[in-house]
């Protein structure tokens, strides 16, 4: 099937367009290349790549038809695009609270562009969207389920629950097939070693963890240790990008089973995605060192804001849903992926 996967330069985008690959779909990505990569799509995952905006209904309306002068001579020239992976978004929280016009714009206002568009021929194009637990906000219970309540406490979270609103009313109105997943803390790297998390800024703890370890930082910062938690620092629950980009098959190839059978539902199939089992962040300190051999200076600093004591998933629907069973489910595993990738990708 041709799929088009928005952000597929990305970290969890790039590991999807592997998945898709591997399941024998063909990808075809969309990336502006603010924070993506243009050599991972090229040199490693060997797909075509068209470097523009979602929001542009110039460059997406082609895409869509298989008219756009980047296809000539692709398996894509001519064809329609049949399933939409839509990974584009800007993910940084803090920024978002800075600046949250820019997070608007581009992960809310563009994507209803992209909806638009999925809409506007003859049939729905179906799409599987990237959401996230901070659209839960703070937890009122351990593990979170997906009906958990959802008040986002920042312009990121928002952003995305507004788009999970948009994909509700389009689904009803114009019966656009839709899967939501909501991802808890994507880490680790494709176990080959070849495509991983490559953020600048980078915020998340395990590769901050790794660029100390390596000498490319001096020190980490404990954003906390006086939460309500055994060593009193905050507990994520880790979840394996491989295990999430294939978790996104499952989730597709659902939505086409059920599209086949007449039995989509008129709302959104919706997914956690996560492990069910939270690790502190000395928890995963720890572990890093005992799969790297180094260790590291720490200082704890002052609560981040906004970061809830602990956020764990519950993924029994993924599990029983879509027979979804992560490959990596262990902390050791993941940092070690993610070990692989970042020697390769920094340090060679
Ligand atoms: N942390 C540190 N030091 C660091 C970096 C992180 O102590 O240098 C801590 C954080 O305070 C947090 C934990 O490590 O307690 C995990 O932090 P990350 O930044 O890796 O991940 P978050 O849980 O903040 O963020 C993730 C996703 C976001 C999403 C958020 C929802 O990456 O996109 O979950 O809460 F918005």
């Amino acid at each position: 099937m041709r799929v088009l996967v928005t952000g597929g330069a990305g970290y969890i985008g790039s590991h999807a367009v592997r998945a898709l690959t591997r399941a024998g779909h063909q990808p075809l990505v969309l990336d502006n290349l603010v924070y993506g990569h243009a050599d991972i799509v090229r040199d490693v995952l060997g797909v075509p790549l068209v470097n523009g905006q979602v929001g542009n209904p110039d460059v997406l309306q082609p895409l869509l038809k298989g008219t756009h002068p980047d296809l000539v001579g692709s398996v894509f020239e001519a064809k329609t695009i049949e399933a939409v992976l839509h990974f584009a978004a800007y993910a940084y929280v803090g920024e978002s609270v800075a600046d949250p016009a820019k997070y608007y714009r581009n992960n809310l206002g563009d994507t209803l562009t992209l909806l638009e568009a999925l809409v506007g021929g003859d049939h729905p194009i179906p799409i599987v969207f990237s959401s996230t637990c901070a659209t839960y906000g703070p937890p009122q219970s351990i593990p979170m389920t997906e009906g958990h309540p959802q008040a986002p406490i920042n312009p990121y979270g928002r952003s995305k629950w507004m788009v999970e609103h948009l994909l509700r009313d389009f689904c009803k109105a114009y019966g656009l097939p839709s899967v939501i997943f909501r991802y808890f803390n994507a880490a680790g790297a494709d176990p080959d070693g070849d495509l991983g998390e490559d953020h600048d800024p980078e915020t998340h703890l395990i590769p901050r963890v790794l660029d100390v370890m390596s000498g490319r930082e001096s020190y980490l910062q404990i954003f906390g240790d006086d939460y309500p938690t055994p060593d009193g620092t905050c507990i994520r629950d880790y979840i394996h990008v491989s295990d999430l980009a294939d978790a996104h098959v499952l989730g597709l190839e659902r939505l086409l089973r059920l599209r086949e059978r007449n039995e989509l539902p008129n709302e959104p199939l919706i997914y956690n995605l996560g492990n069910g089992t939270g690790y502190s962040v000395q928890q995963v300190i720890e572990a890093a060192k005992s799969v790297t051999g180094r260790g590291l200076l720490a200082h704890v600093a002052k609560r981040r804001e906004g970061d809830p004591a602990q956020l764990v998933a519950s993924a029994e629907r993924a599990r029983v849903e879509l027979g979804w069973r992560p490959r990596y489910p262990e902390l050791h595993t993941i940092i070690d992926h993610a070990w692989r990738w970042h020697q390769r990708r920094h340090l060679s």
